[in-house]
């Protein structure tokens, strides 16, 4: 067991470039050798005669991709995803070990073992195909878990990787080798306090440039991102992958909530790398399509907005979850993210018809209080707009599409009120406070600020 548990330090360290210093992976594997007291009777493909359990961190299974969503309360849960380069589905099980970083240490470094520090998730394949239901098409699988019973605004760290458990044995410890990932559960609903949020979308292959500007983002020290989609340009496995590793700095230590764009062009791709709430009242086929959740006194929908037919089969659900919001005395704001744009004067694709039929009324009847979408790959912010004119208060259209994205030219119409050329890129950094929310439209370098914008209850 020893020489294996060497062997799998070696290589783990070898695979993962953001792991911990070898002394902690050599402390944590020399651990498991010695609680098990087992010697070399386990094989990676999993030994039903040996008793020993081991946290895999070899090649094949070390965990790639590592981020966070919210199935569930963001207050209470979170929920961990990864995928790894072997596709056993049967011989692993997915664990998150976890702790308060009061505990643990911001980095992580102090994290003591207990079986009830972790939790245990599902393994599930998702394929390049069109439809969830097709499975001819190369095949692919993502690790889920979901932790739950977190206590709310507590900052947390955490550890993933894929289990394997030989013979229904106790868990030993995981692998000190794996990523650190941190994260702050959200104040419990209807709590009052600064939440700051980043609003992007549209990367479409520039994943270098997001590379070079993650550290800095990941310094923002947003509560949780919003991604209004396009994250690659044809949604291959290999652009993926490259998008995780280049968002890891901001995912390693944030939340973040997306939907779907149109170049999403494999939806089960997306689907299955991003847990996302179910919510009641969704048509089956739009499930995870279009989401809210509650983080404080807001109210944040995702929508599916790529077609005419998903806009028109969301759209009683949509109008059901704003009226149950603005009916929520714990909710002072919505805010909606979609991928088309209801209102967008670039001259690329403009705005989306069957967003202004199907949701652009609800907007307005529930007085939703930014609208915030890409597509085009520009700035632009609208007046408050309803019924086609500018107005007092009401739904303010933003296009935020310049996430690395090569930019398109900008336009001006009778709802644009700000407007910025798509080459700078872009991203929108959100505070509210209460009964306050102030954004600011950064240029993609963080440079130079395209917009400034508050709003006041
Ligand atoms: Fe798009």
């Amino acid at each position: 067991m020893r020489i294996f548990a060497l062997f799998l330090s070696l290589a783990a360290l070898t695979a993962l470039p953001g792991c911990l210093q070898s002394t902690a992976a050599t402390a944590a594997d020399a651990t498991v050798a010695d609680t098990s007291g087992q010697t070399d009777a386990v094989s990676p493909g999993g030994d039903a005669t040996a008793t020993t359990v081991v946290w895999q961190t070899n090649p094949t299974n070390a965990p790639k991709s590592v981020h966070l969503t919210w199935q569930h309360d963001p207050a209470t849960t979170v929920s961990v995803q990864w995928t790894t380069a072997a596709t056993d589905l049967a011989g692993y099980t997915p664990k998150v070990w976890f702790d308060t970083a009061a505990n643990a240490g911001a980095d992580g470094a102090k994290m003591t073992f207990s079986a009830a520090q972790t939790a245990s998730g599902t393994g599930e394949y998702y394929y390049q195909s069109l439809v969830s239901t097709d499975t001819s098409g190369q095949k692919y699988l993502t690790w889920t878990v979901e932790v739950t019973g977190l206590t709310p605004d507590t900052p947390y760290v955490l550890r993933a990787g894929s289990w394997t458990d030989y013979k229904a044995g106790a868990f030993v410890a995981p692998d000190l080798t794996t990523d650190v990932i941190s994260f702050r559960t959200a104040p419990a609903k209807g709590k009052r306090q600064p939440i700051k949020l980043v609003l992007a979308g549209d990367s479409r292959g520039g994943n270098d440039l997001i590379a070079a500007n993650a550290d800095r983002l990941a310094a923002i020290g947003a509560a949780f991102w919003v991604f209004n989609g396009d994250f690659t340009d044809f949604s291959m496995q290999d652009q993926w992958d490259g998008w995780f590793q280049a968002m890891a700095p901001i995912l390693h230590t944030t939340p973040l909530m997306p939907v779907q764009g149109n170049h999403e062009a494999f939806p089960p791709m997306y689907y299955g790398q991003f847990a996302l709430p179910v919510n009641a009242g969704v048509p089956d086929t739009y499930q995870e399509h279009a989401w809210s959740v509650n983080y404080g006194n807001v109210h944040v929908v995702g929508l599916d907005s790529t077609s005419a037919a998903a806009a028109s089969d969301e759209a009683a659900w949509l109008d059901a979850d704003l009226t149950a919001a603005r009916a929520d005395a714990d909710i002072d704001w919505i805010i909606v993210a979609m991928h088309y744009p209801a209102y967008s004067a670039c001259t690329n694709h403009g705005s989306t018809a069957w967003v202004q039929k199907y949701w652009v009324p609800l907007f307005e009847k529930h007085n939703v209080d930014l609208v915030f979408a890409g597509h085009d790959h520009d700035y632009e912010r609208s007046w408050p707009w309803v019924n086609n004119n500018k107005a007092a208060k009401g739904p303010v259209y933003v296009v935020a599409g310049g996430f690395y994205a090569d930019g398109y030219t900008n336009g001006h119409d009778i709802w644009t009120a700000v407007s910025e050329h798509g080459n700078k890129h872009n991203y929108v950094v959100m505070t509210i406070d209460g009964g306050k929310l102030d954004y600011t439209a950064f240029s993609g370098d963080g440079a130079s600020t395209l917009d400034t914008y508050s709003l006041q209850k």
